[in-house]
């Protein structure tokens, strides 16, 4: 950790939690034993993100795909949940950090939506790392619902088509609020986005590890933030232009 360049942390993080069902698996475990043990992961890498000072941590919980699994794994991912966000809130709201939702929550079991909108009520007012949780997020259907809001904003005569930019169409995701980010870290060696935040990862830099999700932790995260920060950014430009010297 003290190898890393505080002045060159990414703002935001995104992550995709792959390798559960598998690591269970090879523990000889039923999948959702996988997914428990993920969840232990989850706090150690808040924990790691807060100590290090990463402003933003984006996770993929739960895809719009992720419906089509079996019943008994989606049933005991959605009480994993409940459970996982009333256990932790104080903690969190204790370490100051701010829970945000993103996805198509519409979709969620009631007693799961109250129990998120309680944990982002409880800890609205902090100022620290903000958590945001994908849940029922697919970018596609959120690229959809955006493109069906600027129509509606058209519709109403609020816009006009010429007004319509790329900061209209930032402002109309879930993702509004937040810095696109700039490191997208995938765990379990799969090298895919799978429909995840397509559009805010337009200039992000990919890390992909073999390590499944259960077994990540703060040096692996520290690891993937060494590898961004030796990776020259730019953004379309040539490599003289971003660093002259
Ligand atoms: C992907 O592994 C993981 C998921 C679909 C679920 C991730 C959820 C957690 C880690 C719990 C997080 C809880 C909160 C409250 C944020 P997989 O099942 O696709 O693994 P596989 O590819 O090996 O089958």
């Amino acid at each position: 950790m003290e190898n890393l360049d505080v002045n060159k942390l990414p703002k935001h993080v995104a992550i995709i939690m792959d390798g559960n069902g598998r690591w269970a698996q090879e523990h000889g475990q039923d999948r959702l034993f996988g997914h428990y043990e993920g969840v232990v992961s989850v706090r150690k890498v808040v924990e790691a993100a807060t100590e290090i000072g990463i402003q933003y941590l984006t996770l993929y919980a739960f895809s719009t795909e992720n419906w089509d699994r079996p019943a008994t794994e989606v049933n005991g991912l959605m009480s994993l949940f409940v459970d996982t966000i009333a256990k932790e809130v104080p903690d969190l709201h204790k370490n100051n950090i701010q829970l945000h939702f993103i996805g198509n929550l519409a979709q969620l079991p009631p007693e799961a939506q109250k129990a998120l909108e309680a944990g982002r009520h409880q800890t609205a007012q902090n100022t620290g790392l903000k958590l945001i949780i994908a849940l029922s997020y697919s970018s596609r259907w959120e690229l959809t619902e955006a493109a069906k809001k600027i129509a509606i904003q058209v519709q109403a005569g609020e816009l006009s088509v010429d007004q319509i930019n790329e900061a209209t169409l930032s402002k109309n995701l879930t993702t509004s609020d937040f810095p696109d980010p700039e490191l997208m870290i995938r765990t379990s060696g799969e090298y895919r986005i799978s429909n995840f935040l397509l559009y805010q990862l337009a200039y992000a830099e990919f890390y992909f590890t073999n390590t499944r999700w259960p077994n990540f932790r703060k040096k692996d995260l520290v690891d993937a933030l060494l590898d961004y920060q030796s990776r020259e950014r730019r953004f379309g430009k040539t490599s003289q232009q971003v660093s002259p010297n």
